[in-house]
């Protein structure tokens, strides 16, 4: 195969372009767009008023086969069914040449690095050719992803492709959803779990193939999973072991793994014109709005790729959208509006990956997800803000947050690339050439140097590995986190004063929880009330998608929720009674919408539910209800939480002044702190501070709560409650 440069026309290594930007990260050369392609495509201009000025920058230089893969589908429409159509689209994917070669290389190699860009077909098509190539004689092929919709996407995706029903030979796994059968040869599941895999089958018997996909997202699980599975390939010398990842890192990826060679799969691609803002913009949203509309009144055809941070902005964006298209009315051509997010339903995920109709325009607003994990065709035009929701711990404090960060450089390329894949790209980067130099760190730090690890140490302590500080980390946490994170479980009792799991440490690892939350759990078994607790622990599962509040009936909908903390319960009580109230109306839909709550997660905490009940007894303990203890169930809870606790101060200085008797503080036991402009405290819960003594005197003492300057709270004031 040989490669043309579209705008230069002289012979140019595929890698080229990677190669430089590896370069310009380990210092050795300056990175420079455009370099080759000075050849830039049409002008543009925007007509649309108050419209945002954009600078073109650069050009990513693209790669184009010289025999011009021809985009002219050939007339099909006859008689071609659609299995035979997506067989030969599996053979216009990048990989596909190179497949006999790439099965050879497995042949020779125990492990092996792979490389190649986002939609080369890594994903969907090397545990096919593993299968055609009979790996799945001796064992599972197994797959993992960062990210649950990117797992069941997938799976769906190669089901279709060969023709099977999902959860038959295709299937996947992810927490709480196991859709998988005695049938399965490709499974494809989350990296969390094949990390829980682990446990019941410590040296992954029941595979013959491991590839750990996506490697260079570099999540918690994926860390681990890499020290975990080089070690079985060690004594395992029948399990191949793939690593997968979207370009860059491969050396280091390589170097961990003993040298193992690495596969590059030449990319095809398409340049890509860069755009910055002239100046920064004050508000990223509305700006993507505007470009977004700009693009589509002036840009010809193709489809539109925004990044976003989260489902909240993704929501309002597709709100406002909607609104605006729908004011211009019939002046403007149709604009599909498909968001895709982690927690967005599964029937809807299928709807971004439907071909745009003639004449329309489809708008995919992605989080993340969209940036390497899924490949959308048809995007031409990538709006980039250049954030994302990014997980920090701070180990001293032990607070965890979710906040809004600027990408990395790295993620700005793989973004802009996301519009260069079946022609020439745009990318509209919503900052400036400045921001991207001089703010924009080179790479985003691994998840394990940036989370709270009592999950993880949990894990490996259940696995018989002790020694945490010389686990076989590709890069090492911080000490200091993984000495809070042995400290935590050590105050919930998990590990005994040596470090060892203790039998409650043991019960909890059976839970695929936040070991707070399987703590709460076992020690309901204490307070008598291990249904309420595995209901709650069910509801809480569900994130922040309980209660619907439609903009145009708030009040009743605040009216329906408060119904449930009649007696000033607390949150976590409340979202009991939601589902006691449910239950109780044998699960009634109707009830649902009666009450503005969404029955969809309703439906998956119920499923949640079933198979917490299945863990009780496996762990053996009884299914024991106590709803007319109340404190008990909340005892349940602090006997996890007590770590959230924390005092509430009444800002209302007036009050205080006025009546300064009746200010008693009061405590709270909360399930999360989410920091946005300002953090506040999310599922909150009153108690009696004595409970802090009785349940973790190993962690409160009497002075704790007892004087009003000293308390566990973790941020001082400016906490309230949400
Ligand atoms: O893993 P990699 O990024 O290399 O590519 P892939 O996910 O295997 O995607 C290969 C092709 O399959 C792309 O062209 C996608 O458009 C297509 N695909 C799809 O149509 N639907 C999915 N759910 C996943 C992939
Ligand atoms: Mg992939």
């Amino acid at each position: 195969h040989r490669y043309r440069d579209p705008g230069a026309g002289d012979k140019m290594d595929p890698f080229a372009e990677q190669e430089a930007w590896e370069n310009y990260q380990s210092g050795k050369g300056t990175l420079k767009y455009g370099s080759r392609n000075k050849q830039a495509p049409a002008d543009y201009e925007f007509v649309l008023e108050d419209g945002i000025d954009f600078i073109k920058e650069s050009i990513m230089d693209g790669v184009n086969f010289e025999d011009e893969m021809s985009s002219e589908k050939p007339d099909d429409s006859t008689a071609k069914n659609a299995l035979q159509k997506l067989q030969e689209e599996r053979q216009t994917l990048p990989i596909y040449p190179y497949r006999d070669e790439l099965l050879q290389a497995i042949h020779d190699h125990q492990v092996m690095v792979i490389v190649g860009e986002t939609g080369s077909g890594k994903t969907t098509q090397i545990p096919q050719y593993l299968h055609e190539a009979g790996y799945t004689k001796h064992g599972l092929v197994g797959c993992t992803q960062p990210r649950r919709v990117a797992a069941m996407s997938v799976a769906a995706r190669v089901s279709q492709e060969m023709g099977v029903k999902l959860g038959h030979e295709v299937g996947y796994s992810i927490r709480f959803e196991d859709c998988t059968s005695e049938k399965t040869i490709l499974k494809y599941m989350t990296d969390g779990m094949l990390l829980r895999e682990f446990l019941s089958e410590p040296d992954l018997a029941s595979y013959s193939v491991i590839m750990v996909d996506e490697a260079h997202e570099r999540t918690l699980s994926t860390d681990i999973l890499f020290g975990l599975v080089k070690d079985i390939t060690r004594f395992r010398k029948d399990l191949k072991l793939l690593i997968s990842s979207a370009t860059l890192d491969a050396e280091k990826f390589s170097d961990y793994f003993d040298s193992a060679p690495i596969f590059k799969i030449p990319g095809r691609r398409f340049p890509v014109t860069i755009n910055f803002t002239k100046a920064p913009e004050a508000d990223y949203i509305d700006a993507a709005i505007v470009t977004v509309l700009q693009i589509h009144v002036t840009q010809p055809p193709g489809d539109i790729l925004v990044f976003l941070t989260g489902q909240e902005e993704i929501e309002t964006i597709d709100e406002i959208l909607k609104h605006r298209t729908r004011g211009l009315g019939t002046k403007i051509a149709e604009l599909i509006i498909c968001p895709i997010y982690a927690n967005l339903p599964t029937e809807l995920q299928a709807k971004i990956f439907e071909p745009t109709p003639d004449g329309a325009r489809k708008v995919v607003l992605a989080t993340n997800i969209a940036e390497t994990s899924l490949t959308i065709d048809g995007i031409k035009y990538v709006v980039d803000p250049g954030f994302c929701k990014i997980k920090s711990y701070n180990p001293r404090t032990g607070m965890e947050s979710l906040l809004i960060n600027p990408i990395s450089k790295a993620s700005a390329m793989q973004r802009a690339g996301r519009s260069g894949r079946t022609g020439p790209g745009m990318c509209f980067r919503l900052y400036t050439a400045y921001n991207f130099q001089h703010d924009l760190d080179d790479n985003t730090v691994p998840e394990i140097q940036r989370t709270n690890l009592a999950n993880v140490v949990l894990t490996l302590k259940s696995l018989g590995i002790n020694d945490l500080v010389n686990f076989d980390f590709m890069d090492p946490p911080p000490s200091e986190a993984l000495l809070k994170a042995l400290e935590q479980l050590y105050a919930l009792n998990a590990l005994n004063s040596l470090g060892e799991l203790t039998k409650t440490g043991r019960r909890m690892a059976e839970f695929p929880l936040d070991p707070m939350l399987s703590k709460t759990i076992v020690a309901s078994e204490k307070y008598k009330c291990s249904e309420e607790a595995i209901t709650i622990a069910s509801m809480l599962s569900i994130g922040n998608s309980i209660f619907y509040r439609p903009k145009d009936k708030q009040v009743h909908a605040d009216n329906a929720r408060m119904n449930f903390h009649t007696g000033n319960v607390g949150d976590h009580i409340a979202l009991l009674n939601v589902y006691n109230s449910w239950k109780e109306t044998n699960y009634s839909t109707q009830w649902c919408y009666e009450n503005y709550i969404q029955v969809r997660s309703m439906k998956r905490a119920r499923d949640i539910r079933d198979q917490l009940e299945g863990l009780l007894e496996r762990v053996e303990i009884e299914p024991t209800s106590n709803l007319s203890d109340l404190d008990a169930v909340k005892k349940a809870i602090t006997s996890g939480f007590f770590h959230h606790s924390a005092k509430l101060q009444k800002t209302g200085a007036y009050k205080t002044v006025k009546n300064p008797q009746t200010v008693l503080p009061r405590w709270v036991i909360y399930h999360e702190l989410v920091l946005t402009t300002k953090e506040y405290m999310r599922q909150v819960t009153e108690l009696k501070p004595d409970w802090l003594i009785e349940i973790a005197p190993h962690y409160y003492q009497m002075k704790d709560v007892e004087d009003a300057s000293t308390t566990k709270m973790p941020r001082g004031k400016g906490l309230a409650a949400d």
